[in-house]
């Protein structure tokens, strides 16, 4: 019966509050996309990084770009670590669990790593705050699965660590994964759609 497992332990027992590096990680999930959020506003209406560039918007993109991926590489280090000192869970510890893991981990990856080859660099770096703009919406895959697939994939790897890792602690950071992601989301989704927005407004007053 795996709910008797449950029965006399909880979400105390199965993540160590007292990790330090729990918080750390947690601290590093919600930095991450607050830091780009508020980069990139700060560049579409004062352009920090182009000025910064002297003049050069794709060199400012460039640069954020780079900052983006070193804080991802970090995060994820540090998401690592922190699962290292918490405790494991038996009854994630088999064959089967393992399996989903590396599904979830080998999916979500693909979903990143396809979406980033259709935005291209710019498109998957912001370029959009920085005045690089698409010329079309990409629909093709993976934005035909699923409207964000770079968040959600990273959502599913993970998820996927977590499992292979057999740690509650990691389902728990996974959650907080899902839920910063899914408020970029609900912030950035309104003001990219406003800036393509213009533009057909833009290329209307011309046309016409
Ligand atoms: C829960 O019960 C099992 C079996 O009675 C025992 O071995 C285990 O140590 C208990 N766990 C906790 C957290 O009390
Ligand atoms: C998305 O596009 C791919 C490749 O073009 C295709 O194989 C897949 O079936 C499509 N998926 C959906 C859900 O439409």
């Amino acid at each position: 019966m795996p709910t008797k497992l449950f029965a006399n332990s909880t979400v105390m027992d199965l993540v160590d509050f007292d990790q330090k590096s729990l918080l750390v990680a947690a601290g590093s999930i919600a930095f991450n996309p607050i830091f780009w959020n508020v980069v990139a506003r700060q560049e579409y209406h004062n352009k920090v990084l182009t000025k910064l560039f002297g003049g050069n918007s794709r060199y400012g993109c460039y640069f954020l770009a780079a900052v983006i991926f070193g804080i991802g590489i970090f995060r994820d280090f540090l998401y690592e670590q922190a699962l290292r000192q918490q405790p494991s869970l038996d009854v994630l510890q088999t064959d089967a669990v393992k399996l989903a893991a590396l599904a979830l981990f080998f999916c979500g990856n693909v979903l990143v790593l396809t979406s980033m080859w259709a935005l291209g660099f710019t498109g998957t770096y912001l370029g959009d705050y920085f005045g690089i703009l698409m010329d079309h919406r990409v629909t093709s895959f993976p934005f035909n699965v699923t409207d964000a697939p770079m968040y959600y994939g990273s959502t599913m790897a993970f998820l996927g660590s977590a499992l292979w890792f057999a740690k509650p602690a990691g389902i728990l950071l996974t959650i907080e994964v899902f839920i910063v992601y899914k408020m970029a989301l609900m912030f950035e989704d309104p003001f990219t759609g406003a800036i393509y927005a213009k533009r057909e407004r833009e290329r209307a007053k011309k046309s016409t």
